[in-house]
């Protein structure tokens, strides 16, 4: 099996205080929201799965959970499961990397 990295560079991890989220765009134009939970970095799609609402501009953390504000739906940043309806549809998750204080999402891909 080979795997390949593609890091993209999103902001630097001191642009996000500890509970903030900010948006971010892939090269592709795909919005994500980036998430600092005690330091520790997430990323994953910023749309929310229930219906249009921006997770970074609607959305407040709770613990490793984002509560989206239009309907009070929650997910898991860790996994991007929902865990309060009316979400039903997981949003994706992206590898995060950090290096020399950067907040890196990884798009590369496995491969066997
Ligand atoms: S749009 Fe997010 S919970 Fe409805």
């Amino acid at each position: 099996m080979t795997s390949t990295t593609e890091l993209i560079d999103l902001c630097a991890a001191e642009d996000l205080a500890d509970g903030e989220i900010r948006r971010g765009t892939l090269p592709s134009g795909h919005a994500v929201a980036i998430y600092n939970v005690n330091g520790q970095f997430f990323v994953t799609d910023d749309v929310c799965s229930h219906g249009e609402a921006s997770l970074s501009e609607d959305g407040s953390l709770d613990g490793f959970e984002v509560e989206c504000s239009w309907h009070y739906g929650r997910f898991d940043i860790r996994t991007g499961e929902p865990c309060a309806m009316p979400c039903e549809h997981a949003i994706r998750c992206f590898p995060v990397k950090i290096e020399d204080g950067r907040v890196y999402v990884d798009l590369g891909e496995d491969a066997s």
